[in-house]
């Protein structure tokens, strides 16, 4: 193990080509073999593509905008991670997610090819949230300066070629997107954009209400955007990721909570740097009926 300053570095391992930690990969059959239920809902994405924001937005719609119930517990400890996992004696994702009472909400990270074959098998539910590439990377970036959870992300230079050639955690974000994209029409999955919720969360909101068939009065949903909105999560410790010890996640460093904004890829890319990822995005990117937006 790389010593980072004074952290030690997480050990990586890939799983089937695909980068993980050490721990996911020697936990690998396990993670596999989980077992899923027709009334689970999943929410997959990549790393730092809204994750969290949707889970909470879930989370309110399944407590009818209850803002106390959803303040019940961490959003790591709402929703099991399946795949992640630390030492013992800490729970693993999967620990929670069998410990459980069902109906079951859960998150990954996994691109679709290694999810675990019973989520297709029972046809669950999937909220897949994506993000485009550029501020995903950003984001990415600097939750790797904060988390010791995951390795260094070196200089940011080395990490715009680490994010290219999908030499980061849960791997390639081109693969990944495309991957999720090609696979909902033969599935029940609901492939949400994160500028999209940006730009009008209450159009995203119901197309996430009509996805799990429920109802509620305006009044509800307006609650909803309220709590959810990224001012009001940022001073949320259920939802901020605040309440991890730092030496785990140091906020000093960069809150997890730090932007929110579609287009903050422009304050970090320079005009070279941004000309080059464009060309190489189109090749990687060529052929797919998938479109992001970089700014709303
Ligand atoms: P930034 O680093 O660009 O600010 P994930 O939950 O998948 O790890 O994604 C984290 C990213 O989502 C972070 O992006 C975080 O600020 C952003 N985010 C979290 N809650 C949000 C909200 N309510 N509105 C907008 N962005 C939010």
């Amino acid at each position: 193990p790389k010593l980072v300053g004074k952290y030690i570095e997480p050990e990586t391992r890939e799983v089937n080509g695909i980068l993980m930690t050490k721990i996911i990969s020697d936990n690998w059959d396990n993670i596999w073999n989980f077992q899923a239920k027709s009334d689970d809902l999943l929410i997959a994405s990549y790393a730092k593509s809204g994750t969290t924001w949707t889970q909470e937005i879930v989370d309110m719609i399944q407590n009818d905008g209850d803002v106390q119930k959803c303040q019940r517990a961490n959003t790591f400890d709402r929703h099991p991670f399946i795949e992640w996992a630390l030492p013992p004696p800490l729970n693993s994702g999967l620990d929670l997610a069998k410990k459980m009472p069902s109906p079951r909400t859960m998150k990954t990270h996994l691109p679709v090819q290694l999810l675990p074959p019973s989520f297709w098998k029972e046809n669950s539910k999937i909220i897949y949230v994506a993000r485009n590439a550029k501020d995903c990377l950003v984001s990415y970036y600097h939750f790797s300066r904060m988390c010791r959870l995951v390795p260094d992300p070196g200089t940011w230079e080395e990490y715009i070629e680490a994010f290219k050639a999908g030499k980061l955690l849960w791997g390639s974000w081109y693969d990944h997107v495309k991957g999720w994209w090609n696979a909902k029409d033969q599935h029940p999955i609901l492939y949400l954009f994160y500028e999209d919720i940006k730009e009008d969360p209450k159009r995203e909101i119901k197309k996430i209400l009509k996805f799990l068939e429920k109802e509620m009065p305006e009044e509800t949903l307006n609650k909803i955007i309220y709590h959810t909105s990224f001012d009001i999560m940022k001073q949320n410790p259920m939802a901020n990721y605040t309440t991890l010890p730092t030496p785990l996640m140091d906020q000093s460093i960069s809150p997890f909570m730090r932007k929110g904004m579609p287009g903050d890829w422009k304050n970090h890319f320079t005009v070279a740097q941004n000309e080059e990822f464009d060309k190489d995005y189109q090749e990687k990117m060529a052929g797919t009926t998938l479109t992001f937006r970089t700014e709303i």
